[in-house]
């Protein structure tokens, strides 16, 4: 559908045109196999790093990507994929996120703050929306 169709593209242009990708999973991907991009598992969600920044990527079952800081709102620490629940886990404290950032386990107190990738350039859109100290502190898990 179209949708996904846009989705696809998107992420091919990432892999083409983002020379900064530096996961290793990445490296013998040829430019625009997205087929090749959905067998490494990002839909199961990974962490690669753009422009520097360590990135959370998780793609939904609508193909739809969601980005965050891959950095733990509490020490820094690189959060991990939780597959059984679908949710970013720290190693270090335990604290846990939602695809979404959104924390649902402290002791984080702050969400990870959401990212968003340049479909024509690869590179990470700085939109001087909220930051992750300006979030709220904590969305209410319903
Ligand atoms: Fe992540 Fe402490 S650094 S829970």
């Amino acid at each position: 559908d179209a949708t996904r169709g846009t989705n696809l593209s998107t992420v091919g242009e990432f892999i083409k045109e983002n020379t900064n990708v530096a996961a290793q999973y990445l490296k013998d991907i040829p430019a625009g196999q997205v087929s090749h991009f959905d067998d490494i598992g990002l839909g199961e969600g990974k962490t690669i790093e753009v422009d520097s920044e360590k990135l959370a990527v998780y793609r939904d079952a609508q193909s739809q990507l969601h980005i965050c800081s891959a950095v733990c709102t509490h020490m820094k620490c690189i959060v991990n994929w939780n597959n059984a629940e679908k949710t970013w886990d720290c190693p270090c404290h335990g604290s846990r996120f939602m695809i979404d950032g959104s924390v649902i386990e402290g002791p984080a107190i702050l969400n990870l703050e959401r990212k968003s990738i340049d479909p024509t350039t690869g590179h990470l859109l700085h939109t001087g929306g909220k930051t992750s100290g300006e979030r709220e502190i904590n969305n209410p898990i319903t």
